[in-house]
């Protein structure tokens, strides 16, 4: 019999997960967005429980919440939307931070970035895989924008010191994302206490569906959209974008 071990590359999907998703594939397959029948406001009932209990398992509120596709774009939603809405804004702040053993959805588009006039620093990590803290607090300068940090490595498990990290940040008025695909339902991650700004995490990494994942959003935290035409997710394609 086949052992399949590689959960870090991807979850099964749980049977519960299988049962609680099958009517909306099938009995009600209405648009949550459509709000003129009724199926489709238990389809939009359905989705804001989803998007509560999203919430809930990070400490936050719903409105904290963009689904995405994944990681992935999470990811690039949080980096990429970060970078335009402050250029957009007129934010002199160009300066990203983040570390090389981060996964390729934070490094390729933090290299695009540094491509377009976004100045970039990346750190090594010590011989166990953590950041070193102080090396991090001379990299974050006045100029700094935003750090991205993972929560656990999805090479080598290893969980960097979050809420040192957040303070830190804090401190120096820099925006705090962190990759959390590999640590949702896997470590207690309570946003607001670990001061993360935007978080990104993957259903199929804990046992949920492949293709769906999210964004979760401190309020407050200007995002440009990177999706343009879908209102849906109140047009990130998600929660308005410039004030929440
Ligand atoms: C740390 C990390 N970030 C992002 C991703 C990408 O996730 P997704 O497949 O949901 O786009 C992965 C998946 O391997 C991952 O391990």
């Amino acid at each position: 019999m086949l052992t399949y071990l590689d959960h870090h590359a991807s979850t099964p999907c749980d049977p519960a997960v299988v049962a609680a998703m099958a009517p909306w594939w099938t009995e009600n397959a209405a648009n949550p967005s459509s709000r003129l029948h009724r199926p489709s406001l238990e389809a939009a009932a359905a989705v804001a429980i989803a998007r509560a209990r999203v919430a809930e398992a990070l400490a936050m509120a719903s409105e904290a919440v963009i689904f995405t596709s994944g990681a992935t774009e999470a990811n690039n939603l949080a980096l990429r939307g970060v970078a335009e809405a402050a250029l957009e804004r007129g934010d002199p702040r160009r300066g990203l931070v983040t570390l090389a053993t981060e996964h390729r959805a934070v490094l390729e588009p933090m290299a695009w970035l540094q491509r377009h006039g976004f100045p970039l620093t990346v750190l090594p990590v010590q011989a166990d895989g953590l950041i070193d803290l102080q090396r991090l607090a001379g990299a974050l300068a006045p100029g700094t924008l935003l750090l991205s940090v993972m929560a656990a490595n999805n090479e080598i498990g290893v969980l960097q010191p979050l809420e040192a990290i957040g303070a830190l940040c804090r401190e120096r008025g820099v925006l705090f994302h962190c990759d959390a695909a590999q640590a949702v339902g896997h470590v207690p991650l309570a946003m607001g206490e670990l001061g993360i700004d935007l978080l990104s995490l993957s259903g199929h990494k804990l046992y949920g569906p492949k293709g769906i994942g999210a964004l979760l959003r401190r309020p407050g935290v200007e995002l440009a959209p990177q999706q343009l035409g879908g209102g849906q997710e109140g047009d990130c394609g998600a929660a308005p974008c410039r004030s929440p």
